[in-house]
């Protein structure tokens, strides 16, 4: 386990990723009843900036460092923006949420955090940054056991979160078996696949078996910030969503393009469609 999340955090595809989390959580919350949110490759929820790791390649500087200047920002970036300025109160952008802080801010005091980091270091960093907060269970196993161990939750609503490192082959396909797995056993289950735009002709067959895969409804969404066509750079990254609750589609038809526009390096671009559509 070589991969440290430390020297990515707020980068491009950070951005979109949590972006995207942030609307799920205030479309959970239009209902009282309690959600489960579980996070099988957790990171460590918070990260420092400033840090050796972080500042090593500057990758935030193309993602957050960007939106904290940026003016005119659609009105669904209030949430993300929160919490980040929240972190930072004396308004220089230093310290950045994973998905878990994210999570453990914006959900309500009924919802419950499942957080999984197999690292030993980062599982215990992750400990520390969630300590004090009962609704959160950090759990420093097995990602890939997610969810034949934690499904199906007490709670009837589940947002799933599949955020592997991409450091082996065989990830793509096991992210099509975790969202198999996941709505076998609860079927109604929101299932966010995070994805890296690279080699065009292994996510080819990702997409078929993602359109095989018997989820409900599937909804791909990708952010380009290069043009797609070299393999050996991340270009840009992707979100497969089972279940998207109603109005997620089109907030991301309004915010891709202002990503794109925002975030392109040597070429921003979008797409959203439907890997599987209703009926
Ligand atoms: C892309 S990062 C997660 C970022 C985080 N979800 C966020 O958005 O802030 C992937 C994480 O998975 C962890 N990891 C790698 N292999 C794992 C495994 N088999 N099971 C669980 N965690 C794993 C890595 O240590 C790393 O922290």
């Amino acid at each position: 386990m070589n991969y440290r999340h430390a020297f990515h955090a707020g980068n491009h595809a950070d951005v979109f990723k949590h972006l995207v989390l942030t609307r799920l959580f205030a479309m959970l919350a239009r209902k009282d009843a309690p959600y489960a949110y579980l996070d099988s490759h957790a990171g460590i929820g918070l990260y420092d900036l400033a840090g050796d790791q972080a500042s090593r390649t500057g990758e935030w500087s193309q993602g957050i460092g960007r939106l904290w200047q940026a003016e005119g920002m659609p009105a669904v970036f209030a949430d993300y923006l929160g919490v980040i300025r929240q972190l930072n109160a004396d308004g220089a952008l230093r310290y950045y949420p994973g998905s878990p802080e994210l999570a453990r801010q914006l959900s309500r005091p009924q919802d419950r955090l499942h957080l999984n980091e197999k690292h030993p270091e980062d599982g215990q960093l992750l400990k520390d940054n969630m300590a004090g907060d009962r609704r959160v269970a950090v759990h420093r196993g097995e990602g890939w056991h997610v969810p034949r161990a934690l499904l199906p939750t007490r709670e009837k609503r589940v947002l799933m979160l599949i955020d592997p490192p991409f450091e082996q082959a065989d990830e793509l396909s096991r992210c099509v078996t975790a969202l198999q797995e996941a709505i076998g056993r609860m079927r109604q289950a929101i299932v966010v696949i995070w994805y890296p735009i690279k080699d065009e002709r292994q996510l080819k067959r990702f997409y078929q078996d993602l359109a095989r895969s018997g989820a409900p409804k599937l909804l791909r969404a990708e952010l380009y910030v290069h043009p797609t066509d070299d393999a050996s750079r991340l270009s840009g990254s992707g979100l497969a969503i089972s279940n998207p609750p109603w109005g997620l589609e089109d907030t991301l038809r309004e915010v891709l393009p202002w990503l794109a526009e925002h975030l392109a390096q040597s070429q921003g671009g979008w797409r959203l469609d439907w890997l599987i559509g209703e009926g």
